[in-house]
């Protein structure tokens, strides 16, 4: 770790005592289980998961995404299925594609990539999706679900977080959590999550006043609004753990980089903090793998359980 702090001490500052938070090799961990786990329902039966990934049109960053997911897909000994669909595909055409992957016994987790093109109305596509395939867990009824603390399919960014968190605070029970953004892919289910943890929770947002003293008062501060280095090191009280979803892409001094929503160099007296690129980013792709196999398990107890039940 000390290599990657130094990498990213600022010049004349006082020294970085933050903890760097490798997403990267967590995710990695979780990767092999996955694939181990894989590898034993490879072993011991006929069916192996699997994972539809639907891309309609060709937006160069989902394009990057899809080809990653797939990679890891394969990687992990699960079956991929990528459906490539013109930008000019019809809401119709893109129902029925989800419909017959809600039918496909092969099939246990469906991911529509987002964004999809203007015309076609994301929540109606997500909604089509069958909870139980639903892997991205955008669908009412995941949503639901963790709101009230039921088994559900969990998004996979926030999922990512709280794991990281766990593992690098144990117990959050009683902590301050401010999370910054409120959108229903992060933001809110984030709060779920930490209040399933037992947190104090505060949601803030774009219309939230005096945001840096809510952060401030934060033993762990959540950042997700899209906003390259948005966070500066004042908003942050000494000893926080920061976690950064942002990966947004600038120009410094003529070179393109890829910088968090929080300003990395300026989080020196942080507990802890996850790196853009090498936090969160790499936990996405982990907890899709994780949540298909979980969505894969409960379709085989199903199957059991039906089968038991025509006995
Ligand atoms: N686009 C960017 N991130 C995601 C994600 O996690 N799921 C889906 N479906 N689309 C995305």
């Amino acid at each position: 770790m000390a290599n990657m702090k130094d990498a990213h001490t600022p010049l004349g500052c006082l020294a970085f005592e933050a903890d760097i938070i490798d997403g990267k090799a967590f995710a990695a961990g979780l990767m092999a289980r996955v694939k181990t786990e894989v590898d034993e329902i490879r072993s011991t039966g006929d069916k192996v998961p699997g994972l539809a990934v639907v891309l309609v049109g060709e937006d160069p960053a989902s394009t990057v995404y899809v080809a990653s997911k797939r990679r890891e897909t394969q990687a992990a000994g699960m079956n991929s299925f990528e459906h490539r669909l013109p930008a000019t595909t019809s809401q119709d055409d893109l129902l029925t594609l989800v419909g017959q992957l809600n039918a496909d016994p092969t099939v246990h987790g469906i991911l529509v990539q987002l964004p999809l093109p203007s015309h076609l109305d994301a929540d109606a596509v997500i909604e089509a999706i069958d909870p139980a395939k639903d892997v991205d867990g955008f669908h009412i009824a995941n949503a639901g679900k963790l709101a009230v603390g039921q088994t559900a399919l969990v998004p996979c960014t926030p999922l990512g977080c709280i794991m990281l968190l766990k593992d690098r605070l144990d117990d959050l029970t009683g902590l301050h959590a401010v999370v910054v953004g409120r959108s229903n892919i992060v933001g809110k289910p984030m709060a779920q999550l930490l209040l399933q943890e037992d947190c104090t929770v505060t949601v803030a947002h774009r219309y939230s006043r005096d945001l840096p003293t809510l952060t401030r008062m934060a033993d762990i501060v959540v950042v997700a609004v899209g906003r390259p280095e948005m966070v500066r090191g004042d908003w942050i009280k000494p000893g926080a753990t920061v976690i950064d979803v942002g990966i947004n892409r600038v120009i410094q001094d003529g070179k393109s980089r890829l910088v968090g929503d929080v300003a990395f160099a300026e989080m020196g007296h942080a507990r802890a903090i996850t790196p853009v690129p090498g936090g969160v980013g790499p936990m996405t792709i982990g907890c899709l793998l994780s949540n298909t196999l979980e969505a894969f398990r409960r379709a085989q107890a199903r199957d059991a359980a039906a089968v038991k039940e025509n006995l």
